[in-house]
């Protein structure tokens, strides 16, 4: 295994579309699997996408903390749950309903920022497994975040494309401050899980 370079926002990799992969139960995918996952807890992100580490296929790796989850359901509510590390290969994502929300996102490839980005609440998506059997689930909250927010890699998508109200858009230093400025007791939102 080996830790991978994770490319930065305008390294055009990270504009493309990512192909599909033609067979997800082959060895050389679980070892950029393996290689993909050591990369995301080095760097301490919760998700990554093949393209982030130069190879233009549709994976993705993510794992979602349980307090992490609790603090950010999607509604700001809390009360969601973890989510153990999940691999997908060719996902394809069905967003379900209307409702949305807002929520600060950090990206692998945008190091040190973060911002808000609208997201749908609730997701369905059907993906492969390392063993090429077809798996269907479906996610809300935080968990259909971090979904969205990867998924969005394998079409060329950085979330900063994305964000409404670009003011809010900033280091994740700077925007700390500013919220702890607002509100003492409150630790960051701003150090939104790296994706
Ligand atoms: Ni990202």
């Amino acid at each position: 295994m080996a830790i991978l370079k994770i490319a930065r926002m305008g390294h055009p990799i990270l504009r493309q579309r990512a192909s599909e992969v033609p067979d997800p139960s082959a060895p050389e995918v679980a070892r950029l699997v393996d290689a993909m996952v050591e990369t995301m807890h080095d760097a301490d992100g919760t998700g990554l996408a093949a393209p982030q580490v130069h190879m233009p296929w549709r994976i993705l790796v993510y794992f979602v903390d349980g307090g992490r989850a609790a603090e950010e359901d999607g509604d700001g509510e809390g009360g969601g749950e973890g989510v153990p590390l999940t691999v997908m290969v060719n996902p394809q994502v069905e967003l379900l309903g209307e409702e949305t929300n807002v929520g600060f996102e950090a990206c692998l490839s945008v190091p040190g920022m973060a911002g808000p980005v609208r997201r749908h609440d609730r997701v369905r998506v059907t993906y492969r497994t390392l063993e090429n059997e077809e798996v269907t689930l479906e996610a809300e909250g935080f968990h259909a975040r971090v979904i969205q927010h990867e998924y969005d890699h394998l079409d060329g998508i950085l979330y900063p494309a994305r964000i409404e109200d670009m003011s809010q858009f900033g280091f994740v230093e700077e925007l700390g401050k500013a919220q702890a400025a607002a509100e003492p007791e409150a630790e960051a939102q701003a150090g939104a899980a790296d994706g």
